[in-house]
């Protein structure tokens, strides 16, 4: 029940540089891409996506291609894994796994959490948020939030308006999931579709394992 989550900071990185080695799939997506940050977190996520791959599972992953035309990015190819990406500020995060997944990361940034929840929560699961003493509903706030962008990615699209996603319907009865942070300030979410929680194996790259270092 292994996901191999790896993460990568922009800043460490020549991105424009790196967009040389993408596929011209890829290279034409990017074209449509005119913020600098968030070109360069969709070169990273490639890059990085590549890099564990091979990590992971060697010369296999060079027969994998990956699909991003349909919404959720899927690899193409035979034996290919399940992936899941995701970026916040600086932070990219791309996991595998050999059944489907759904990654969401995010900066716990402070907002009006009681307006957010408001709108993301069915009563019951609100209720329980206000409850809270104020200090920890930051966090708390970006469980709910990472854990339902996580289900979302994990089915590729709409299943259901945000305030009736969640792991107590019986739709979502089969998922398991778990929390990590992959840096202070930062927490993830990652959702399987598996008998029992993931087991996560973080890999945090050192600015130098991409080649390319700024
Ligand atoms: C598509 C969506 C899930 C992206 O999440 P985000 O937090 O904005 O951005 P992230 O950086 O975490 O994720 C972006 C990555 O998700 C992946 N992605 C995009 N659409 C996807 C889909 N339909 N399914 C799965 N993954 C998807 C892509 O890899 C994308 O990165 P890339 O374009 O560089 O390849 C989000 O914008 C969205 O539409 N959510 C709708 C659900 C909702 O209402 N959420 C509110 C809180 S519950």
């Amino acid at each position: 029940m292994d996901v191999s989550v790896f993460s990568a900071d922009i800043r460490d990185h020549d991105c424009e540089l790196m967009a040389a080695s993408l596929s011209a799939d890829c290279r034409l997506r990017l074209v449509g891409i005119t913020h600098p940050r968030r070109r360069a977190q969709f070169i990273l996520g490639r890059v990085l996506l590549r890099h564990a791959l091979r990590g992971r599972f060697g010369a296999a992953a060079d027969g994998w291609r990956l699909d991003a035309s349909r919404g959720k990015p899927r690899l193409v190819g035979v034996d290919a894994p399940e992936i899941s990406l995701s970026h916040a500020r600086h932070l990219v995060v791309c996991a595998t796994a050999r059944f489907d997944i759904g990654l969401d990361v995010e900066e716990c940034r402070t907002r009006d959490f009681v307006a957010l929840a408001a709108q993301i929560c069915p009563p019951l699961e609100l209720a329980r948020f206000l409850s809270l003493p104020i200090d920890e509903r930051c966090v708390a706030f970006y469980r709910m939030w990472t854990l339902k962008e996580a289900i979302y990615k994990l089915h590729g699209g709409v299943v259901a308006p945000p305030e009736q996603i969640g792991l107590s319907s019986p739709e979502e009865a089969a998922l398991r999931h778990v929390y990590f942070q992959p840096e202070a300030g930062f927490l993830g979410a990652v959702v399987a579709c598996s008998s029992c929680p993931p087991r996560l194996i973080l890999h945090p790259l050192m600015p130098t394992e991409l080649g390319l270092k700024r």
